[in-house]
């Protein structure tokens, strides 16, 4: 297992910390150790609203706090249970700017017994700079996660 998902899993399977303190642990590690891991964020299910709601994130604040399912890239991961890499965002049109600096993102469902409950959401501030070992890597992590939820 590589370094990053030991430390990962460490954070995952912490006693002292609650599920909350442990995605934001989970993005800071993140955050710190991908230099183009520019905002990194988790949203969740709404309830039972057809909706996304931020949860724990690193970045700069974002107006986008809830988002409707099908709504930009995030939303229409909720609705296609599929990973979405967008390497410039300026070439999608459903796509909600959080930040002038953002060029690309990648978002990776989250599923809980079947169910796509919520993602992790990156940007960053290069052009196509996501690796099929980063998309591995937030597969992998959105797997471990979805064992604490
Ligand atoms: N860009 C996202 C919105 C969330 S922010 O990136 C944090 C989208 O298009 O869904």
């Amino acid at each position: 297992m590589s370094e990053i998902k030991k430390r990962l899993s460490s954070i995952l399977e912490s006693p002292k910390h609650n599920t909350e303190e442990k995605l934001q642990k989970v993005c800071h590690l993140l955050d710190q150790e991908i230099s183009y891991f520019n905002w990194t964020g988790f949203y969740f299910k709404n309830g039972d609203k057809d909706e996304l709601k931020l949860g724990p994130y690193v970045g700069a604040p974002t107006d986008h706090t809830i988002i409707p399912y099908g709504k930009g890239i995030c939303g229409q991961v909720a609705v296609s249970n599929e990973t979405f890499v967008v390497p410039d965002v300026h070439q999608e049109s459903n796509y909600l700017s959080c930040s002038i600096d953002t060029k690309a993102e990648i978002v990776v469902p989250i599923f809980k017994d079947g169910q796509n409950i919520g993602q992790i959401d990156i940007d960053s501030h290069t052009v196509d700079p996501f690796t099929a070992e980063d998309r591995e890597l937030l597969e992998w992590l959105c797997n471990e996660v979805s064992k604490i939820l």
